[in-house]
């Protein structure tokens, strides 16, 4: 295949939609081996038997911290190293606090907070391992959102509260690693069409308002990728990507 990720082995959770498998998708592409990660196998089979023998599978909740640990322990054994992890995995539901329904806001801090936060402190042996290892580099990369970095919109609160605090955990985290060379970075994107836009309406209410549409996946896949594959020298921080009319 040859591409700058040869010889690598990334992490994508949420890969079995949207964002996260077009990253995986892409980090293939760029010659990576990448552990799939989800909670719908069947998803995550179908992905890896497109993507052929550069891609494993594991079903996971990512708010299993037991669950969590195995994983990383087991992709680690299987495929030798995890030289990249990608946060992906969210979830997203918008309603003013006055309607919420409180479990669906547990469900957000859940998978968007802890989340991370589980399958980062996981995988960061690993990563620690990949950065003293002959490539000399690894990277975390989290899928935030325009909402980690402002509240756009009514309705928005406990979704943006739960990317503001991967901003602040990510922020931290680059602090304490750059020296021991793991780059931590966020990808911030607005409107991408996936389940989660498509589900909540957000994909057909953008597409009428915004000529241009709003992104795909694979532009978002396409920042994953540039950040890792910088040299080691470079640590590209955060990177906010909106489609090109969206304005808040
Ligand atoms: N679409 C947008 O406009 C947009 C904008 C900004 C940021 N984002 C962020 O981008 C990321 C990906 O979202 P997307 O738009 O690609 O949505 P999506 O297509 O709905 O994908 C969400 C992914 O997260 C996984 N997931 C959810 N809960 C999980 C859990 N408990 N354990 C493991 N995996 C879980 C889902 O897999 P399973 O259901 O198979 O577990 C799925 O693969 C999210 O962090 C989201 O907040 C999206």
């Amino acid at each position: 295949m040859g591409g700058q990720l040869e010889g690598t082995t990334a992490v994508v959770t949420g890969a079995s939609s949207g964002i996260g498998a077009a990253t995986a998708r892409a980090l293939v592409a760029e010659g990576a081996t990448v552990a799939l990660l989800a909670r719908r196998r069947d998803r995550l089979e179908e992905l890896a038997a497109e993507l052929g023998g550069r891609a494993a599978v594991y079903e996971v909740d990512v708010t299993d911290e037991a669950g969590v640990a195995d994983t990383m322990s087991a992709v680690a054994r299987d495929l030798g190293a995890i030289d990249v992890l990608v946060n992906d995995a969210g979830y997203g539901s918008m309603v003013p606090a006055l309607e919420a329904d409180i479990a669906e806001w547990r469900t957000m801090v859940d998978v968007n907070v802890n989340g991370v936060l589980l399958t980062t402190h996981a995988a960061l042996p690993h990563l620690l391992d990949a950065a003293r290892g002959p490539r000399g580099i690894a990277d975390v990369v989290t899928i935030s959102s325009v909402a980690g970095r402002k509240v756009a919109s009514p309705g928005a609160g406990v979704y943006a509260a739960t990317k503001h605090a991967v901003n602040a955990f990510s922020e931290a985290l680059r602090q304490e690693l750059g020296g021991r060379h793991v780059r931590v970075g966020l990808v911030e994107p607005g409107l991408v069409r996936s389940e989660m836009t498509e589900h909540s309406g957000a994909a057909a209410d953008a597409e009428e308002r915004l000529e241009l549409g709003l992104m795909e996946p694979e532009d978002i896949a396409d920042a994953v990728v540039y950040m890792v594959t910088r040299p080691r020298r470079a640590a590209v921080n955060e990177m906010l990507v909106r489609p090109t009319e969206q304005t808040r």
